[in-house]
């Protein structure tokens, strides 16, 4: 009798769970739990081990699970996972075009809460204000399905939300200090490492559904930089000089937004606009503000408690600025 995928999937997971949580076991035992031969439990090791898995085999003992391959897979992130809504269900592909369409699709169709889609290589990724998002090697790119009770204007919030999450992960994982620029970029010594893109679907006065895409590049090497890139850009492990684990940290990133999610929706937004203040490299610098309405200068002094960026010019005046990208004249000057 054919299996179908799902299936197999399925047993993988299941096999990979009884090793991890009951040690050493024969493939005898795999085969009677799951009603299948000793000869299909070992295809199935041979399979894992193909995607990654160290696992060992010993006549006495059985098999023994020793470690996971650091790939953004589903089994891989699920295990070891500290939250209790995000990253429950993870929707993997090796390759995608953007998981934003992905995520967007899943939503549309009622995805859960807290759906994450994940992958080793966009070919379109998007950044904000219409660019591309260049996925280098090894990084973390994944899509994640909020559904806040919120309205709309709220939302401006979340990305700053977001961009905590990611400064407390990086920070937990590496010895790394990453700081934030308005509205949602990552940046190590100067340079992005990462940026955050929210789209959502919204009726007049609700929320239908909110996509948070994070990209961070994590283990790609200083060669797939440009010259003129490395200028601007960097990767965690140029920083750290140590590879970093992405399973790691995208489970960690995923606790940290789940915390501070949770924070939000009951406390509000003031605590995290403390933190936000405190990991942000653009409060109390000089910027260059370019939007539709054409470029405007001054000295940052505040996130306000919309997560709005607070600009005063040099004629004194306050400006409220809610969209944007920002340049901080102290790096572009230079
Ligand atoms: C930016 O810096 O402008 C935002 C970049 C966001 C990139 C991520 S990678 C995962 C998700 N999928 C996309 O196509 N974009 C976001």
């Amino acid at each position: 009798m054919s299996m179908s995928l799902r299936t197999i999937l399925f047993v993988n997971e299941r096999i990979l769970e009884t090793l991890r949580t009951d040690g050493p076991v024969s493939g005898e035992e795999l085969g009677k739990e799951f009603g299948i031969s000793r000869t299909a439990i070992w295809k199935y090791v041979r399979e894992l081990r193909c995607a990654g898995y160290q696992i060992e085999s010993s006549p006495s003992k059985g098999y023994t699970f020793v470690s996971a391959p650091d790939i953004l897979f589903s089994g891989v992130i699920k295990s070891d996972l500290e939250t209790h809504i995000f990253g429950q269900q993870v929707i993997y592909h090796e390759e995608v075009h953007s998981t934003q369409d992905i995520a967007k699709t899943l939503a549309s169709q009622g995805a859960v809460e807290g759906t994450i889609v994940t992958t080793e290589i966009q070919t379109g990724g998007r950044g904000r204000i219409g660019r591309a998002w260049k996925s280098l090697p090894e990084s973390v790119c994944f899509s994640i399905i909020l559904r806040p009770d919120i309205q709309p204007p709220e939302a401006l919030k979340l990305p700053l939300i977001a961009g905590v999450a990611v400064a407390q992960a990086i920070q937990r994982v590496t010895n790394l200090s990453p700081k934030l620029k308005w509205p949602n970029d990552i940046f190590l010594q100067d340079r992005k490492v990462g940026g955050i893109l929210t789209e959502m679907s919204a009726e007049m006065d609700r929320l239908d559904w909110v996509i948070v895409g994070i990209g961070l590049n994590v283990n790609a090497p200083r060669e797939s930089f440009s010259d003129e890139i490395s200028e601007i850009a960097t990767s965690l492990r140029i920083e750290n000089s140590n590879p970093v684990p992405r399973v790691k940290l995208l489970q960690t990133l995923l606790a940290e937004l789940e915390m501070l999610y949770v924070e939000f929706r009951e406390y509000g937004f003031e605590q995290i606009r403390e933190k936000w203040k405190v990991l942000s490299n653009t409060v109390g610098e000089q910027v260059v503000i370019s939007s539709s309405a054409g470029e405007m200068a001054g000295l940052a002094v505040d996130i306000d408690s919309d997560g709005a960026l607070i600009i005063r010019t040099e004629d004194g005046s306050l400006e409220k600025i809610i969209a944007g990208d920002v340049r901080l004249r102290r790096i572009s000057d230079r």
